[in-house]
């Protein structure tokens, strides 16, 4: 393959739509006649409810106000997509007058404008009979999941074990064993969740914000039983979502609800207030760490042992210790994953999901163990290299962790580090030096696509997967001209629409490999297709021969790679962090990272990434706390005011990264293992590590506020 185009910095191809308000986001999709629709949320955790709308029904603009008393049944059949918990049931909206979680949507208001919507909203009267709630995840009860999750398509058991873990602990030569908690997170996109509904006949039309259209088409025709190819779905531009529109959230079943109701358009925008209770959150979690070592550093025992919340109605849990199996060699290990299920709505994913969760104890466990040892943290780490995944007992299909921390090491210098804490000063700061691993899954799941050709030269390629932000209409740009051999400008990519060749859900990192993998396919069918008919080798006179579009579809899928190798991309984080030693204040001076994840289609958009998640790890590891009231479930700051996240001020002078070369011609036809979670692992406890390298303590509560430091 010649590379004219993968592996370059292509900029942007939607850079001018997105820069001068051109691309149409889902709540900005005009319909004439539309009408607003505001949802009425509990204030209580659990109970029964009863609501007079009698006010409500008489205010000025007012269409329609649905609760559970005049709300449509609907249909509800089953549906399951890869991204719901496999245990259990969707929130099914306005069906009862149950309540199981704060925040719950007991009612929705249709207007003829949305403040008339949020005014009726105000008047309707809601009596709670409350009923006893778990709202703290301390008094919660921590059981097993009744099933396993699938990750990469195989089971995940909920407890593994190899060696006796306990055995090894109990007689090792050094050992850690501590506690790691970190607080829930929410998803803070720029642009909140919008759905605009429009039903003709038992036909919808949804503009919706999403990460999958076409599990959002399946999911909604499910709920009101239709078939899925009644239903559309367009969403061409994401404004940031991180996981937040990976689900179907029950906004947009009410959107649909509200527009078949008022039998016009319906348009509703979540306010960032209820980001909070709408679309799912990263969750409290809670983990043990222990690990032991012989004298020369070498791992004899891991325990990792965490559970996270998950609500009363749907069993959620996120692969939260699976990289302990793997990362570093340990002849025994044990891991175990439990769930404390609550009256809170249901977490989902948040980017790198369990990985993030799990490296931060994991890697701040290594951390305690290399001060324990008086071992440096790099070295402790290249001496427990294993050979091989010691869990799967397979080979690594490629692993650049060596490389990543010779490279990233020497990038920042490490080699100039004084081991002790408070041992580096600049001025009155106190700095610090620390590093983690980072590792996450490559992902790659069945993808179609579609290539048609025209005869002025030009091409269209399209699948409907989504792109919210880490640049796929610009790398799928790429890998078609690259494919085609034809120049990038005469090359339209396009996706976000149900009507388009199906595609995975553009989360856990896939999106490259997968729909990359089928736009290869789709492109190299056409290009032999039209070759083939009007013979020579270049296309574009090719098709101008044949004189008419010629238009072929390809599906990619894994095949049993998956039984050969583990395969996973991984890389380190080095941190530079400064602290007041009066104020407590954590400032992020420089982060470096090397990763080796597979081929890199665009290294502009690919550092982009990378940057976007180390600016997330700066959140997780000192800002980001979504404040639970422990009596009731209510979010005490839910607000961009008050659940502080990064800002161009929070953000290094360096952040330096680099690709090490990776030729993993066994993950996938691409190549390439996904960047866009591997970026945000590791940078948390990397941060952590640098906080007690600067100061001597050691914070396993996230996030690591001056409060903690004084
Ligand atoms: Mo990512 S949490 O799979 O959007």
């Amino acid at each position: 393959m010649t590379t004219q185009y993968v592996g370059q910095p292509v900029s942007r191809v939607d850079g001018r739509q997105k820069t001068t308000g051109a691309a149409t986001y889902a709540a900005e999709f005009e319909q004439t006649n539309v009408a607003h629709a505001a949802i009425l949320r509990s204030t209580v955790a659990s109970g029964r409810l009863t609501v007079d709308t009698s006010l409500a029904e008489r205010a000025p603009g007012v269409i329609a106000v649905l609760t559970h008393r005049n709300a449509p049944k609907l249909p509800y059949r089953p549906h399951k997509g890869a991204v719901d918990p496999e245990m259990d049931e969707r929130l099914h909206v306005l069906q009862d007058d149950r309540v199981t979680h704060q925040g719950q949507p007991i009612g929705l208001v249709v207007a003829q404008t949305v403040e008339q919507a949020i005014h009726a909203v105000s008047l309707v009267r809601v009596t709670y009979r409350p009923e006893a709630a778990i709202t703290d995840v301390a008094r919660a009860q921590v059981v097993m999941p009744t099933q396993q999750k699938t990750d990469q398509g195989e089971k995940r058991p909920p407890q593994t074990g190899r060696g006796d873990a306990q055995a090894a602990l109990a007689s090792a030569d050094v050992k850690v064993d501590q506690r790691y908690v970190i607080p829930r997170e929410n998803h803070n996109p720029i642009e909140m969740h919008a759905t605009i509904a429009a039903w003709d006949g038992d036909r919808l039309t949804l503009w919706d914000k999403s990460q999958w259209v076409n599990n959002v088409a399946e999911e909604i025709a499910a709920v009101f039983g239709v078939p899925p190819e009644n239903v559309r779905v367009v969403s061409p531009f994401v404004g940031g979502a991180f996981g937040s529109g990976l689900r179907t959230w029950p906004h947009v079943t009410l959107a649909a609800l509200g527009a078949r109701v008022a039998k016009r358009p319906v348009k509703v925008m979540l306010t960032r207030r209820e980001m909070y209770y709408g679309v799912g959150y990263r969750p409290h979690t809670v983990q043990r760490v222990a690990i032991g070592a012989s004298k020369d550093g070498r791992l004899t025992a891991l325990i990792h042992d965490g559970h996270q919340e998950t609500s009363t109605y749907e069993e959620y849990s996120e692969a939260l210790v699976n990289a302990s199996r793997f990362l570093h060699s340990c002849p025994n290990v044990y891991t175990r994953q439990r769930i404390a299920r609550m009256n809170i709505h249901t977490p989902t994913y948040m980017r790198a999901p369990g990985e993030c969760s799990g490296v931060f104890a994991l890697e701040c466990g290594m951390d305690e163990l290399a001060v324990a040892l008086k071992i440096d943290p790099v070295e402790l780490r290249v001496r427990n290299e294993p050979a091989q995944d010691e869990f799967k007992r397979l080979p690594f299909s490629s692993r650049a962790t060596r490389e990543c921390y010779r490279v990233a090491a020497e990038r920042f210098g490490w080699s100039r580090r004084t081991s002790s804490p408070r041992s580096m000063r600049d001025g009155r700061w106190l700095i610090g030096w620390g590093m983690a691993t980072a590792t996450y899954p490559m992902n790659y799941a069945p993808a179609s696509a579609m290539a048609r050709l025209l005869p002025d030269g030009t091409a269209d390629v399209m699948s409907a997967s989504s792109d919210m932000g880490p640049g796929t209409w610009t790398s799928m740009t790429q890998v078609a001209a690259e494919t085609l051999g034809l120049p990038i400008e005469n090359v339209r990519f396009h996706l976000g629409d149900t009507r388009l060749p199906k595609a995975p859900v553009h989360g856990g990192s896939m999106t490259m490999a997968s729909v990359g993998s089928a736009v290869q396919a789709a492109c190299r069918k056409a290009r032999d297709d039209a070759l083939g008919q009007a013979g020579g080798t270049d296309l574009a006179e090719a098709i101008r021969r044949i004189g008419k579009p010629i238009e072929v579809s390809a599906d990619v899928k894994p095949g049993d790679e998956g039984k050969r190798f583990s395969m996973h991309a991984f890389g380190a984080v080095f941190v530079e962090v400064a602290v007041d030693p009066d104020l407590g204040e954590t400032r992020v001076r420089r982060i470096v990272g090397a990763y080796g994840a597979g081929r890199v289609v665009n290294p502009k958009t690919a550092r982009s990434q990378c940057i976007g998640g180390m600016i997330g790890g700066i959140g997780m590891a000192l800002m980001e706390h979504t404040v639970v009231d422990l009596r009731n479930g209510r979010v005490v700051n839910a607000n961009l005011a008050e659940y502080a996240v990064p800002v161009l001020a929070d953000t290094p002078q360096v952040m330096d990264l680099t690709f090490v070369e990776e030729n993993d011609p066994n993950v996938n036809p691409l190549g390439v293992k996904g960047l866009g979670e591997i970026a945000m692992v590791g940078v948390a406890p990397a941060i952590a590590n640098a906080v007690y390298h600067a100061t001597g303590k050691r914070i396993r509560e996230l996030p690591i506020t001056p409060d903690k430091l004084l």
